[in-house]
């Protein structure tokens, strides 16, 4: 660049930032007038309305002045068919069949928060096209526990990591003008007795832990609404906890948006007013008599609640209506289409991960293979809907068998066998599931694998399983699938595991036995086309596990130290910061599969790593990456920071930075990544603040969390 374009260059900077600075105050301005004067306007009685749901998936508006009703729908896997008004009952319409985007897990296995954007802009793009305003996602609780419930909603175990991906998640939603909901504030880390646990839990691992994921959801992706939770923390409940949402959020974080109550949730009138609650929502009326109905009407009649404050609730609807259901330029949406469907395969092909492949199965060599038994109920499972969380009516959605037939039938015989039966003796309790092998149909599969050249076993579990509303009991494979793997892995040498779920499992016996492991999740709408894309090679895995597989379940912080199931109803988070790969790495305990794993078909060297001091607590990381193998492919470069001498507990390695990186065969790329103060930092009690002790510190780049490639340190 000469002197005067460089000038130039500059001056359009300055001007860009004053100009944007100033847009975003004269908007900001305008639109505060514009919600004042409403709010002048109003009766407490249409204030109140405003505060409550008025049906399953709406809170009131005010038509005489024009305010719409604010309507919402689940998330996280994709835009939920609708339901009737006042009934969970499906409406039975034939215009919502939507998207099924991959599971949380599944993202967060990407490592790559381009794809949470992507995840986002296409629920944006579709809750539009069935006019909703507030997506209740993206759903990123920290997965403390690995048989929760609801880790194939979650994200991951680490909050660096989660706090990248619901960044993005959110932009790319409210690049929509719809407002993400991120869920659910804060701690809701089981499933078991959610609507009654009190989660005890030290401010350290609070704010190290648990916090920033919601933080930087607030202030770094400008979230527009939140969804309190069903637990309590520490004594209160989380829709009435004035430290959580009122010291927090609003005044520390500066929440401008919405305090959304999780369905149900609520259990007083005037705390949850007072301590930061703005709608409550719930599952069933009469409407009328809830808390934030007709009792708050009276209690700010009564002077208990102040007119202020609710002016102040209406205000932060208000301001959510004016970047969506009342923006300017509202995009109209779509949805289903060919480009959501693209994006979903996508997402799934950067989310799967290769656990194994010592033989070198895999890829597959189409050309010499002539016959493919896949097996397992898996195979031609879907995996939108199930158990009792939110699911979504699927346009289509490509099982594990329909995508081998369509990349190799034309080439080999393509041939199914159920292998085991995923069933649950009891009903009512799908916690509890049919262990007992199916000897018939382990005999057909073990026939079936005999004659082929490969086969390809689909197990794992599926959504009634994984639910919302109940943990898993143990880590073990479900529905005798272990009997099965073991029969046809005796049968063919060429035994291809793939597992899809959502959150950690046993894997011991496999580990053992089996030489070609693949794990999938409940990938969505594109899946089967994506696995079997990653089974012929065509796309070069990629993902990498994004929580640890314990090698034993009572390995894992809340089953070493008794936490859970909680006593009293109190869990008391005793492990305090060392979460996860925190925990297993400080305590040094071998996992099944550390935090970061995952293979490739080709293989990266980390060279010349340097690392500066740039600044006051500051540093650039610079290195070599080179693809040394045959294969295009992605490296997720993986850096973790650890204090030599630590004053106080520290984990063993703490993931600050992470970046997934595209190079052909033979490639090499300089990376850099940055380290700022939060890199070095913990929390402090004492002081009540961030705080980067001076010494010294290991910074290690790697692959995974225990494959570390290259370390230098750093004097601060
Ligand atoms: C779940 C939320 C969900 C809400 C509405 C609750 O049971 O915890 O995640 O958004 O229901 O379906």
């Amino acid at each position: 660049m000469n002197m005067i374009n460089k000038y130039s260059f500059a001056l359009a900077l300055c001007m860009g930032i004053l100009f944007y600075t100033k847009a975003q105050s004269q908007v900001s301005l305008a639109t505060e007038a514009k919600i004042n004067n409403i709010i002048k306007k109003m009766t407490l009685a249409e204030k109140i309305e405003m505060l409550h749901g008025n049906a399953l998936f709406s809170s009131g508006g005010v038509k005489r002045l024009g305010i719409p009703e604010l309507t919402c729908d689940d998330g996280p896997l994709g835009v939920r068919e609708e339901v009737l008004r006042f009934d969970w009952k499906s409406a039975n319409w034939t215009t919502d069949s939507a998207t099924f985007l991959p599971n949380g897990s599944a993202i967060a296995a990407t490592w790559n928060p381009a794809m949470a954007h992507k995840y986002g802009v296409v629920l944006g793009e579709e809750a539009n096209a069935r006019k909703k305003i507030v997506m209740l996602s993206p759903a990123f609780n920290i997965c403390r526990m690995p048989l929760c419930g609801r880790t194939y909603e979650y994200y991951s175990e680490d909050p660096f990591l989660n706090a990248q991906l619901a960044v993005q998640a959110v932009k790319g939603i409210q690049s929509q003008h719809v407002a993400a909901c991120i869920k659910h504030y804060a701690v809701n880390n089981q499933e078991l007795n959610r609507n009654s646990v009190n989660a005890i839990v030290d401010e350290r691992a609070l704010r190290e832990i648990y916090l920033p994921a919601f933080k930087a959801a607030v202030q770094q992706g400008n979230a527009y609404s939140i969804m309190s939770a069903y637990n309590k923390v520490n004594g209160y409940w989380c829709a009435e906890n004035d430290f959580l949402l009122n010291k927090i959020l609003k005044k520390e974080w500066g929440f401008k948006g919405v305090v959304i109550s999780d369905w149900g949730g609520v259990h007083h009138t005037v705390a949850s007013a007072k301590n930061g609650l703005d709608i409550e929502m719930g599952s069933s009326g009469p409407y009328d008599s809830w808390y934030f109905a007709k009792p708050l009407l009276d209690s700010v009649k009564a002077g208990l609640v102040s007119e202020k404050l609710i002016n102040d609730k209406v205000h932060r609807i208000l301001w959510l209506m004016y970047q969506t259901s009342m923006s300017a330029n509202h995009p109209k949406g779509s949805i289903a289409t060919a480009a959501h469907g693209k994006a979903a395969y996508s997402i799934a092909s950067e989310s799967i991960v290769l656990l194994k492949n010592d033989k070198n199965l895999l890829p597959l060599k189409i050309n010499s293979i002539k016959s493919i038994a896949v097996i397992g109920d898996n195979a031609t499972r879907t995996f939108a809907l199930g158990g009792f969380g939110a699911g979504v009516k699927a346009k289509y959605e490509v099982t594990a068998l329909a995508g081998i037939r369509s990349r190799f039938g034309k080439s080999a015989d393509v041939k199914f066998a159920q292998g085991y039966n995923a069933s649950f003796p009891d009903q009512k309790n799908s916690q509890i599931t049919n262990t007992k092998p199916d000897a018939a149909l382990i005999d057909e599969a073990v026939a079936l694998a005999k004659k082929c050249d490969v086969a390809v076993l689909c197990i794992g579990s599926n959504r009634e399983y994984e639910t919302e509303g109940a943990d898993r009991l143990d880590l073990s494979l479900p529905f005798g699938e272990q009997a099965l793997v073991n029969a046809v892995t005796a049968a063919n040498p060429n035994t291809i595991i793939v597992l899809m779920a959502g959150a950690p499992y046993d894997l011991n016996e496999i580990k053992r036995i089996n030489h070609t492991i693949v794990w999938s999740w409940f990938n969505g709408t594109e899946a089967g086309n994506a696995l079997a894309d990653v089974l012929t090679g065509a796309i070069n895995p990629s993902g990498k596990l994004p929580f640890t597989f314990p090698a034993s379940l009572h390995d894992s912080p809340a089953f070493a130290t008794n936490t859970y199931p909680e006593e009293n109803l109190m869990a008391n988070y005793k492990e305090g910061i060392l979460v996860g790969y925190r925990w297993y790495d400080t305590k040094k305990i071998e996992p099944l599969y550390c935090f970061g794993y995952g293979l490739s078909y080709t293989t990266f060297t980390y060279e010349k790593l340097n690392v500066q001091k740039t600044g006051d607590k500051q540093a650039t990381v610079k290195f070599t990456l080179k693809n040394t193998g045959n294969a295009a492919g992605a490296e997720v470069v993986q850096l973790y920071v650890k204090q030599q001498k630590p004053l106080v507990e520290r984990p063993d390695k703490e993931l600050k930075a992470f970046q997934k990186v595209y190079l052909k065969a033979g490639e090499s790329k300089e990376i850099t990544l940055k380290l700022n103060k939060e890199a070095f930092a913990y929390y402090s009690e004492k002081q009540n603040s961030w705080i980067a002790d001076a010494g010294k510190y290991d910074v290690l780049i790697g692959s995974s969390s225990r494959d570390i490639r290259a370390s230098s340190n750093i004097s601060l």
